[in-house]
């Protein structure tokens, strides 16, 4: 009979038999795997795990504090943020080709990962690394299933290999609902816990063409007035997420105010789905889909048009890059 808190008590007995009097780091995502990870191993070993979280500058309006703010508030970790913005944008400068684009986004993001981790080894004796592996991801590595890799995956926390550490698994056994249980049980906020898929590439991939300062800006804006309204229509946990899209190096005529337009369109990309590896496009109610088509248009200059993708997967994927 496995209720939620013997899952906790198991997990936390199990943390501390292996590492010992040790230290931990975890690469937080901003995402429920790693931040429930996380939280089993500070009730596990308490100040001994120090969270290590990288704003790659992809991310989208008010994570950054999320993590930072009501994450450390609800379990007093210890949190290192990496302001990598700068590096990010310059290693993205020109890039234009979808994979390409998510190659330097991982390759960056391992680096700055691995100073990090080389900074805190300098300081202490850290020997573990945790990781929010859940079961079906064990499933799926070793499972060979035969599907095509379609898009290069780029999860947080990829293993270093010039660093010696041992892995810290506590989620290895659950499945993505008990992993929320599991971390309601242990006091997470419910941002955190009831939070939909994002890519570990983030707004990088949903901008279609180069990644700049002001595009992300104008995606960041129109992204938290989608996210704004839905949430406000009571609809978070009937789509499964809804990826915004700026498509950047479109242009289109519109009119406004007293004058012609000349900007780009914003995509809605709502889509159902159980597991992400099929989905369908949400039927979002008009009344929604214009507030949010009125809002952009209205509050995020250089968009003059907002559209919707009606595509299913397959053939379309979730994400547009
Ligand atoms: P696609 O676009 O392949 O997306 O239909 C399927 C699901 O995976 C998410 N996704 C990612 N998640 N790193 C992640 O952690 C990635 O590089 C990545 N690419 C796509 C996507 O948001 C959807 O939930």
């Amino acid at each position: 009979q496995w209720t939620t808190s013997s899952i906790v008590d198991e997990q936390v007995t199990r943390i501390r038999e292996q590492i010992g009097d040790g230290k931990a780091i975890c690469g937080l995502s901003g995402g429920v795997d790693s931040a429930v990870a996380a939280a089993l191993v500070q009730r596990a070993i308490g100040d001994r795990l120090t969270c290590v979280f990288v704003d790659h500058g992809l991310l989208r309006s008010g994570e950054r504090a999320q993590v930072e703010r009501d994450y450390v508030a609800a379990t007093g970790i210890n949190l290192v943020t990496v302001d990598a913005r700068e590096r990010f944008l310059n290693a993205l400068a020109g890039v234009t080709d979808p994979e390409e684009k998510r190659k330097i986004i991982g390759r960056e993001f391992i680096r700055v990962f691995e100073q990090a981790e080389r900074d805190l080894k300098a300081e202490g004796d850290y020997r573990f690394l945790v990781q929010g592996t859940l079961y079906p991801d064990v499933v799926e590595s070793g499972g060979g299933t035969g599907t095509a890799n379609i898009k290069s995956h780029h999860n947080v926390g990829g293993l270093p290999d010039d660093l010696q550490f041992e892995l810290v698994e506590p989620l290895r056994a659950l499945f993505k609902d008990e992993v929320r249980r599991v971390g309601t049980e242990l006091g997470l906020p419910e941002t955190i816990v009831q939070r939909q898929p994002f890519p570990g590439p983030g707004l990088g991939i949903r901008i279609i063409g180069e990644v700049t300062q002001d595009r992300l800006d104008t995606l960041r804006q129109a992204d938290a007035i989608a996210r704004e309204e839905l949430t406000a229509a009571g609809l978070d946990r009937t789509i499964w997420q809804c990826p915004v899209v700026l498509l950047a190096d479109v242009r289109s005529v519109g009119v406004q105010g007293d004058g012609r337009t000349y900007g780009h369109p914003i995509v809605l990309r709502p889509v159902s789905s159980e597991d992400a590896m099929t989905a369908d496009w949400t039927r979002l109610p008009y009344e929604v889909l214009e507030r949010i088509s009125t809002r952009i248009t209205n509050e995020v200059a250089e968009v003059n048009r907002v559209v919707l993708d009606v595509t299913s997967k397959p053939p379309g994927t979730i994400e547009w890059e």
